[in-house]
């Protein structure tokens, strides 16, 4: 009988092997059940034992939960603890020192490993040498690196002195950078002189000159630069220092700043559905907390697991599960600064063979991208290369189709390994709906059952719950500890967006549309129902291209939709109606390359339209509404079937339909 059952017509069910299932930390479904019970029946009590379990704390907490002001939720509020205490120290005081914390490996494949000693020795100098610079508790330090080691010592060394540290990934245009550090009113911006990717280099520190010359306002914001390449850079004597030279005068110990559990660990940008992006807040303890709970519950991990989250450590992906989770849990973590495509794309599967990782965290996206490549070059098929230390592979960021989920299985996994499927959020913090490999039986196409302690539920559009079977929108009921605190100086929109009035004020908003088998209880995500894009498991907000395009001085008016993509999930088609008549053939393929050119420079590489089209003007409404939904069907190529009575200019969707 099918799982899901109209939804995926999927009749494919795959159980976690005997072996798999003895060893797993939760071996079975019905100790799955046990933990949902323990959740359901005393809340305060589950949190509670978790959080005494799994993190070290200074003074203990004696509270758990305190709701008075909600959605402004408060966990474990009157504990006293420190988040790089919990991923270095406590490893070391546990006698686990030499054990190899990162494993490092360079786009022309350099290696560097530390263990968690050495580690922790950079940490307290880079620390010792933030607060040498004046850098404290509560500072806001931007973080504008590629991925290195380097970059997780920043974050760890913010963490042991209490500053917030907002990570902006390395693709962000000066712009984008500039708009996050005047949001965030940062001292510090730490860089590197050029980061390096598929064997192209990419001047940071210039990026990071452009965005600070923006300013009028004179922010007092120092830079430190770590050299990645040793290219020549601009030098500002007073303002900027090399992170080498501050991290070799300092000493390496570190007495950690001791803070409570809501206070503020960083601070994340993610796009919303207007045109400013959203600063994702997150507190110390229950964001840690999450992070390990996930690491041992959903990718089961061992002493002796060698474990690679391919993100950017600029996506919250990066973070709890680059970053913090792995540190957390004692593990060992890889981290790659290239690309899945270079020198080929067979990098990732001879990455795996010659680093022999254990659990692999990925994104559809990419496994798309490496079917694609494998059907044109068959020496680059993951066959070729011995994957036999793989035991688990995740998925996240985007649904997965349960094509490439059946690929990554059989070629990837070799049907040994087991797929945990995650849905989270970067305002979750952490896993929200997701498989146990030793336990949930798997069907492709399914991010299968909320995690022991998180309700999820599917609603209608005033709250109202949906019977199972029927698609609408996924809330979370009650709240969790590694939740989103509020939006970093916007506290109402945070209350708007995510807690919105229409659903009772009560249950949160995850923007994302679902539906739930009447069988099983497993869900499906079937997609944003805001104006988010998912390009690539980016997010990305329509609002924000669509601003950065008419701050072109030729356009007049843009709409942005999005796509189906075979490769990147959805892709971005842009309507652009120019000040100037509407240009045909070559002209309209000349200007449509300097949009593209212009949102990759204004906003990010990632932005960049797959596809624009030009026109005289954009269908609208007599209210002056553009309809979206009109747009949406002409770039997906489907016929115009809905009522288009009420829209004022009717010829525009001809021309629309056949420009390019
Ligand atoms: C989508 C990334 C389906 C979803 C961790 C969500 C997914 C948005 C999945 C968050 C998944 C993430 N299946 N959709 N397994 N994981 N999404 O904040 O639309 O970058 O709301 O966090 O990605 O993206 P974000």
């Amino acid at each position: 009988m099918p799982i899901i059952e109209p939804l995926l017509n999927e009749n494919r069910i795959f159980h976690p092997s005997v072996r798999f299932a003895e060893d797993a930390s939760i071996s079975s479904m019905s100790v799955y059940h046990t933990l949902c019970q323990e959740a359901a029946q005393d809340s305060s009590g589950f949190w509670a034992r978790l959080a005494r379990e799994q993190l070290y704390w200074k003074k203990a907490f004696t509270k758990v939960l305190d709701e008075s002001n909600a959605p402004f939720y408060k966990w474990f509020e009157d504990g006293i603890t420190n988040v790089a205490y919990n991923c270095l120290d406590r490893h070391i005081e546990n006698g686990h020192g030499d054990k190899t914390a990162i494993i490092f490996e360079s786009d022309d494949g350099k290696i560097k490993r530390y263990s968690y000693h050495a580690l922790y020795l950079r940490v307290c100098k880079v620390a010792n040498g933030l607060r040498s610079m004046g850098i404290g508790k509560g500072d806001r330090v931007v973080i504008y690196m590629p991925v290195s080691v380097e970059a997780v010592i920043a974050m760890q060394a913010c963490a042991r002195i209490g500053a917030i540290h907002s990570v902006v990934f390395a693709g962000f245009s000066a712009r984008s950078l500039y708009e996050r550090i005047v949001d965030l009113e940062a001292v510090l911006i730490i860089t590197a002189d050029e980061q390096v990717r598929g064997g192209k280099s990419l001047s940071l520190k210039a990026i990071v000159d452009e965005a600070l010359s923006m300013d009028r306002r004179q922010l007092a914001c120092h830079v430190l630069v770590y050299q990645r390449t040793g290219a020549e850079i601009n030098w500002h004597p007073t303002r900027d220092s090399w992170f080498h030279e501050l991290e070799a005068k300092q000493v390496d110990i570190c007495e950690p700043e001791w803070v409570g559990a809501e206070h503020p660990l960083f601070v994340l940008y993610t796009s919303g559905s207007t045109g400013k992006p959203k600063g994702v807040q997150h507190a110390t303890a229950g964001y840690l907390l999450w992070s390990i709970v996930t690491m041992k519950w959903v990718f089961d991990i061992k002493a002796n697991d060698i474990f690679w989250c391919t993100a950017d450590i600029g996506w919250i992906t990066g973070h709890s599960y680059g970053v913090y989770g792995p540190l957390a849990a004692g593990t060992t973590t890889f981290l790659f600064e290239g690309t899945p495509t270079y020198p080929d794309a067979g990098r990732f599967w001879d990455i795996i063979a010659r680093h022999k990782i254990s659990i692999f965290y990925t994104a559809p996206t990419v496994i798309r991208s490496l079917i694609k490549a494998t059907n044109t070059d068959e020496t680059i098929h993951p066959y070729r290369y011995d994957l036999s230390s793989l035991r688990l592979l995740g998925s996240v960021g985007e649904p997965i189709n349960p094509e490439a989920w059946m690929w990554y299985y059989q070629q990837v996994g070799r049907e040994r390994c087991p797929i945990v499927d995650t849905f989270w959020q970067t305002e979750t913090g952490g896993h929200m709906i997701a498989p146990l490999p030793g336990a949930t039986p798997l069907v492709p196409g399914s991010c299968t059952l909320p995690l022991p302690g998180i309700v999820a539920a599917i609603v209608d559009e005033f709250g109202h719950d949906l019977a199972a079977g029927q698609g609408g929108i996924l809330v979370i009921k009650r709240p969790w500890p590694a939740m989103i605190r509020t939006l970093w100086g916007d506290p109402e929109r945070f209350k708007q967006v995510y807690f919105p009035e229409e659903l009772g004020g009560r249950f949160y908003l995850a923007g994302d549309g679902a539906i739930c088998s009447k069988e099983t209880g497993y869900f499906m995500i079937t997609g944003r129902v805001d104006d988010l894009l998912n390009v690539s498991g980016h997010r990305m907000g329509t609002m924000e291209i669509e601003s950065v395009l008419v701050a072109h001085p030729l356009v007049a008016e843009a709409a942005v939709v999005s796509r189906p993509d075979e490769i990147t999930g959805e892709a971005i088609v842009a309507f652009v109606v120019l000040k100037r008549a509407c240009p045909n053939g070559e002209e309209a393929q000349r200007l449509a390359n300097t949009l593209r050119e212009w949102v990759g420079k204004e906003l990010s590489l990632i932005a960049k339209p797959k596809e624009i089209r030009f026109g005289d003007n954009l269908p609208k409404t007599r209210s002056g509404k553009i309809m979206r939904r009109l747009l949406r069907a002409l770039a997906r190529g489907e016929p115009i079937t809905q009522d288009t009575s009420t829209l004022d200019n009717p010829t525009v969707l001809e021309q629309l339909k056949h420009a390019q």
